[in-house]
């Protein structure tokens, strides 16, 4: 069944005006048929009752971490493994600087700490808190953890200041829980994911690398993941935490890649392959530091194998979807190279200047043996989506999704 229908999802309230307006959100919730929990921090019930919770969802409402009750048989767990989804709306400053530094001091940041659960947070406060460094440093943060932000929007405030802080409406939150999710269009099927650059060490201590940063692959793993497919995430040297519910093999170099990637790739049904493996690795690594000793120092380069074209020319193989990053020429060279891979899909992306690799946005232009599509430029989760929204139909048509 689609959307949130069936789906646990946690509702926690902290203090800010806003949290009248979560009443409404559990009521959208509850009408789109998901079971909802809520759990109010200390200052969240000064501004709202929690019977009024309790009245929407017909759940009792939880605040207290050391309830006797609900602790004998570990509550705070069972609630944390119950939960599908976690939505924190309002959420106060106060509130994800606790989640940003991992205190678990209340019920509900024990519960963050505790659920593997996807968690999508709903700011909102004052413009000037908004814009603090502080702030702005616990929210970066937090989507480096993978947790969705949403809002906050601009409009006039509780306090009477005009400008960003605003929580998003209840309407806009339901939908965004909604789409996240998904609609088990990838249940039962096996993904396996590259992500990230390759280092190819010339000494112990010294590498050749690219500047990719992994976002993509990520995105696109957590987005295989919420469709309910099990996901293999292969990556490379990257500063990011795994999505909930992703298993993940870390290598380095591109040769431990390409095993990794063959030692699990008969079980596969999909493979993406979003890494930008280094095209070459230096010949004969040193086994000391090199000294600066010369004026010129020469490296011999050794060309990598091509992991996505062995997979592509497997018999038998999986649907292959592989990831093109070029300077000039985006169209032709992309077609080029779905044809000469003998591909499924490709989708490319332009890079260079301030484009691609590093940014949270991105477009891609996605093309098939008998189509293409340009995707326009979005955050690097809701472009995953689309992405896999139309591998699943490419999948389809290639009579692969019986
Ligand atoms: C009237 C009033 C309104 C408040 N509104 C907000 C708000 O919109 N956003 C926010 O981050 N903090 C707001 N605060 C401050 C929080 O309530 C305070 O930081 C509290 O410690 C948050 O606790 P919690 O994160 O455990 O819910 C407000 C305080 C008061 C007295």
């Amino acid at each position: 069944m689609a959307g949130v229908a069936n789906q646990n999802i946690l509702l926690g309230v902290t203090g800010g005006i806003a949290a009248y307006k979560s009443v409404e959100l559990a009521r959208l919730l509850v009408k789109g048929g998901a079971r909802v929990r809520v759990v109010m921090t200390e200052a969240a019930c000064r501004f709202v009752s929690p019977l009024t919770f309790q009245a929407v969802t017909a759940n009792p409402v939880r605040t207290q971490l050391f309830d006797e009750a609900h602790e004998a048989a570990m509550g705070h767990i069972e609630l944390a493994r119950w939960a599908d989804q976690m939505i924190i709306a309002p959420a106060s400053a106060d509130f994800m600087a606790r989640m940003a530094q991992g205190l678990a001091d209340d019920l509900l940041s024990t519960l963050y700490l505790a659920s593997t659960a996807s968690v999508t947070v709903a700011p909102a406060m004052n413009r000037r808190m908004w814009r603090h460094p502080a702030v702005q440093h616990n929210l970066s943060l937090l989507e480096d953890r993978g947790i969705r932000i949403l809002g906050p929007e601009t409009g006039e405030q509780a306090c009477g200041d005009t400008g960003i802080g605003r929580m998003s409406e209840p309407s806009e939150i339901f939908a965004a829980l909604d789409v996240a999710a998904g609609s088990g269009l990838f249940a039962g099927r096996k993904v396996l994911i590259t992500a990230g650059p390759t280092h190819e060490p010339f000494d112990p201590v010294r590498f050749i690398g690219n500047r990719s940063s992994g976002k993509m692959g990520f995105a696109v793993a957590q987005a295989f993941v919420r469709e309910g497919a099990e996901v293999l995430l292969v990556s490379g040297p990257v500063q990011l935490a795994t999505p909930a519910g992703v298993q993940r093999i870390n290598v380095q170099t591109a040769l431990q890649m390409r095993e990794a990637v063959f030692d699990n790739i008969q079980a596969v049904d999909i493979f993406v392959a979003c890494a930008a493996v280094a095209d070459y690795r230096p010949e004969s690594p040193r086994e000391n530091k090199i000294k600066k000793t010369d004026d010129r120092l020469e490296l011999n380069l050794l060309r990598n194998p091509d992991i996505l074209a062995e997979v592509a020319a497997l018999e038998k193989g999986p649907f292959t979807l592989g990831f093109a990053a070029e300077t000039e020429n985006l169209a032709e060279n992309a077609r080029a190279k779905l044809s000469k891979k003998k591909l499924d899909m490709l989708a490319a992306n332009r890079v260079g200047d301030d484009l691609g690799f590093e940014s949270d946005d991105n477009s891609l232009l996605v093309l098939w043996p008998n189509g293409e599509k340009q995707l326009p430029l979005q955050n690097k989760q809701q472009l995953a989506h689309a992405l896999i929204t139309l591998l699943e139909q490419q999948y389809r048509d290639a009579g692969r999704g019986d």
